[in-house]
């Protein structure tokens, strides 16, 4: 009797069998995996090969993607052609433009004698056999939205081609150890059937961005299975292409003028470095029922959010005024340690009332009011060193660093009160004032 009831005899379940049936997967000991990421392939473009993780790792697949006319084939073509020029095999797969298109833009890099073979196809399938067949290190696919997959019959670019074409290519690396980068146009409203879609097959995702009328682009990564994800790299868009910014900080200070109204500069950790950036604020009387709230480089809500803590912990009433906010070189502000340098903004621009020159923001603010130290407080102030500020307005607490004079506050109230004692008297007007 209780031999009936032993497991030896009960019936298998379902799952049981199945597993019973099916052929053993391969194991493999997790020490014996070979490191290929020791051997990343450099872009030779700094910027680049840091958002990377140090180069493009065998065998990974890249996403890069922002809006049109950001920069993205150009930026690709110099990888390529770097790459190729090392001797290390390369194809382009030019699905969006001619073979022509590209020679005229190599020429404009001055690249045009680098030795990358170009696939002008617009069949992926057919397109990723003829980088195999011609043996090659590295492929670009320019773009996602341009080639197809066969045999499905919805439209190139849309959801279903998007999922097919992003599985093929996972496979295609994986399976030949070629290192592929491919590009997708996303457009502003940050469109969710576009390459996003392609988020989670991929192994690393960067998106290209930039201010509307500048020169300088921000490489970011939001993912990436093989470095930091967070790491940017700034790049200049020049005649010839785009050229490594070697002192970001420099360049997204370049225009800053601490002379006019509404501008106040902070450091945020991009990845593993502190970048200085100038927040700017220009408020006006609105004549609208809901005046409006214009916010470039950062979010909206976060600027509701300052305005609102404003109004309430510092007394600032904007409730009438049209307010636009934007940051310098078409960073957009991730980091909360910014929150003071856009308040310090808002309470410049609102009172057209210009901060105290030298001086930088540094500190997360609460809804309570209160001001918070910002992470890695060392490094940033160390940067604001280094570009010449003599002084930050930081939250109580924060350790002093060589070079630059803290001015600790606890609260928005407190902040506002350092910032209206040390703001420049008003110059004597003279014969200006009418
Ligand atoms: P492109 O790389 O074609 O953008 P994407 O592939 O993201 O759509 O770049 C387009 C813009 O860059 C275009 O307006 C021309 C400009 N550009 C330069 O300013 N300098 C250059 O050397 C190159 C090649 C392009
Ligand atoms: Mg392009």
């Amino acid at each position: 009797m209780e031999q009936a009831l032993g497991p030896a005899t009960a019936p298998a379940s379902p799952a049981a069998r199945r597993r019973a049936e099916a052929a053993p997967a391969r194991t493999v000991a997790l020490a014996q995996v070979p490191d290929d990421t020791a051997e990343r392939m450099t872009t030779e473009i700094p910027e680049f090969d840091r958002v990377l993780g140090g180069g493009l790792v065998p065998g990974s697949l890249v996403l890069l993607g922002g809006d049109p006319g950001i920069g993205k084939s150009t930026l690709v073509l110099q990888a390529a052609a770097r790459v190729a020029l090392k001797g290390q095999g390369v194809a382009y797969v030019c699905g969006e433009e001619s073979p022509r298109q590209i020679r005229l833009r190599a020429a404009r890099l001055g690249l045009e004698g680098a030795p990358v073979t170009l696939i002008p196809e617009g069949s992926l399938d057919a397109a990723l056999a003829a980088a195999e067949a011609a043996g090659v290190a590295a492929v670009v696919v320019d773009s996602i939205q341009a080639v197809s997959v066969e045999g499905l019959d919805t439209r190139s670019g849309g959801p279903a081609q998007l999922a097919e074409a992003g599985a093929r290519l996972v496979s295609f690396a994986k399976g030949t150890g070629i290192a592929t980068i491919v590009t997708g146009h996303v457009t502003k409203g940050g469109d969710i059937a576009g390459p996003r879609l392609l988020e989670h097959l991929v192994d690393a995702v960067l998106y290209f961005e930039g201010a509307d009328n500048g020169a300088l682009r921000v490489l970011r990564a939001v993912k990436n299975r093989f470095g930091a994800t967070d790491e940017v790299g700034v790049f200049e868009m020049t005649g010839t292409g785009l050229r490594s910014v070697e002192n970001p900080s420099v360049a997204f200070l370049e225009t800053h003028d601490d002379g006019a109204s509404g501008c106040a500069v902070t450091a945020v950790m991009e990845g593993s470095r502190p970048l200085a950036v100038e927040v700017q604020a220009l408020a006006v009387p609105s004549f609208l029922a809901n005046p409006r709230r214009i916010a470039a480089g950062l979010e909206v809500s976060r600027l509701h959010l300052l305005l609102a803590v404003l109004a309430r912990r510092g007394g600032l009433q904007a409730g009438n005024l049209d307010i636009v906010a934007s940051v310098s070189g078409g960073m957009r502000l991730r980091d909360p340690g910014a929150d003071l340098a856009v308040l310090a903004a808002l309470d410049s621009a609102v009172k057209d009332r210009p901060l105290e020159r030298g001086t930088a923001y540094l500190g997360e603010v609460a809804l309570s009011g209160a001001v918070r130290p910002v992470t890695n407080p060392g490094r940033r102030l160390a940067e604001l060193a280094r570009l010449g500020f003599k002084r930050c307005v930081v939250a109580n607490g924060t350790q002093p660093v060589d070079g630059i004079e803290l001015l600790p506050v606890a609260n928005v109230r407190e902040a506002l009160t350092t910032v209206a004692n040390r703001r420049p008297q008003p110059r004597d007007e003279g014969g200006e004032s009418g």
